[in-house]
């Protein structure tokens, strides 16, 4: 199977490791990748943001199976454009990414599926924003209604920062902002493929989301994550897609807009019971990077058996027994203001852990330097939690990139039992 893959993060390439696993891929493409991605695929340079684009490059390579990683290529209709010239992909069409790319519309797909989520009030004006603040109390919960890398939410108790946010959403093009209800209780990723039709979720997974330990500082893409939880409740995924993901898949498909692809719920495990805080419509960044760790099923079948609608006949995935965590190392001034061109320098003796890259290319005398915001995910597998933790941060020491910063507590809590869903 030739297959292309679109996208240039640590996820993209989590996803070249495990097909570069699998013996049944013959060639891998990457569009238009990084400078860790080029060792292992072949890049091309592509504008994502032309819709069009991707669809030419796989008629050209011949390819079987085009994956999308990021969310800017599906809300614009790239897998359409590829669906319509008879290509297989791993993707939602433009209507069903929505999901992701309008907190309103999921919010509204979740109101006809009675989904469990947070309370809210979709706001056009400076005076429904204070309305509805003053509704639900501190702390208070605003997000941009439309796409802002992981970056449009903020949780305050400062009621002149959230108005403030409020009206930087409003000044963006036909920009709304969605007011919620605050939501306790630990955070779980669940990543589930499907088809349209039928679900097969992935490992859960936690996503650390604050920029420094101790969930302090703004919110990131993400700056580590881990899988499985140890404190997961017992039949929890079986809970979530049951009562989210699969009625959810329905009603997209009842709507004809049938999804296929990657349902992320990002999830809250409150005192009330689960609550979706929301939808991504693509695996979760750096969520897909201890997940794949983790996956002993070929990734080509089940995402080909997804592209072409036969997951109902896939059965359950296997997984490699233990837990992986990852941690991001991030450029000086992540979020804000990332610096670049940086030297990035892995020492050797990473041992079982490995260096996937995100935001990183060659410079003109060849040396791969940063190039964004999160430049590295270092990833490790162990037989226990506390095992990967210790292997993944004995890794993170061999990275070398002047003022880059990374948390020190992924999984810390987890790992010692402090995280407990509120009963
Ligand atoms: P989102 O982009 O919607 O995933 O939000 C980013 C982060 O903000 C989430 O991972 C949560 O940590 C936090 N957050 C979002 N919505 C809520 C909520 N209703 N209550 C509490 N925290 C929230
Ligand atoms: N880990 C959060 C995201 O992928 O949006």
């Amino acid at each position: 199977m030739k297959v292309l893959v679109l996208g240039s993060g640590a996820r993209e390439h989590a996803i070249v490791r495990a097909l570069s696993q699998d013996p049944d891929v013959t060639q891998i493409h990457v569009a238009p990748g990084n400078a860790g991605i080029a060792a292992d695929a072949v890049v091309h340079a592509l504008d994502l943001t032309d819709a069009m684009a991707p669809t030419a490059l796989a008629s050209e390579l011949g390819i079987d199976l085009v994956i999308i990683g990021p969310e800017g290529p599906l809300v614009i209709g790239a897998a359409d454009r590829l669906r319509e010239a008879g290509i297989n992909v791993f993707g939602p069409s433009g209507a069903a990414a929505q999901l992701e790319g309008s907190k309103a519309f999921a919010k509204e797909i979740m109101a006809e599926a009675g989904v469990p989520t947070a309370l809210a009030h979709v706001c056009d004006t400076r005076a429904e924003v204070e309305a509805a603040l003053d509704q639900f109390g501190a702390p208070y919960v605003v997000k941009d209604d439309g796409l802002a890398a992981g970056k449009g939410v903020v949780v305050t108790d400062d009621r002149a920062e959230a108005i403030e946010h409020a009206l930087s959403c409003f000044e963006k093009q036909d920009g709304r902002v969605v007011i919620e209800e605050y939501l306790d209780g630990p955070e779980v990723s669940l990543l589930c493929i499907t088809d349209g039709l039928a679900v097969i979720p992935l490992l859960p997974a936690q996503d650390f989301k604050r920029v420094f330990d101790g969930d302090l500082g703004p919110n990131t893409g993400g700056m580590g994550a881990y899988a499985p939880l140890p404190w997961a409740p017992a039949g929890m995924v079986e809970e979530v897609v049951a009562r989210v993901v699969q009625p959810t898949v329905d009603e997209l498909r009842h709507r004809g807009t049938p999804f296929c692809g990657v349902v992320y719920a990002g999830l809250a495990l409150t005192s009330r019971g689960v609550r979706v805080i929301e939808f991504n419509a693509r695996f979760g960044d750096p969520e897909t990077q201890v997940v794949l760790a983790l996956l002993k099923t070929q990734l080509s079948h089940v995402l080909e058996a997804a592209a072409t609608g036969h997951l109902a006949d896939f059965g359950p995935l296997a997984w490699h027994e233990g837990s992986a965590v990852t941690v991001v190392v991030a450029a000086e001034n992540y979020p804000a203001n990332p610096m670049t061109g940086d030297v990035v320098t892995i020492q050797d003796g990473l041992g079982e852990a490995y260096v996937l890259h995100a935001g990183t290319k060659r410079d003109e005398h060849g040396a791969v330097v940063t190039a964004g915001g999160r430049v590295l995910s270092v990833v490790a597998t162990g037989a226990s939690l506390g095992q990967a933790r210790e292997n993944v941060y004995v890794a993170v020491n061999h990275v070398e990139i002047r003022g880059s910063h990374h948390r020190s507590d992924i999984a810390l809590a987890a790992d010692e039992g402090r995280v407990h869903v509120p009963s």
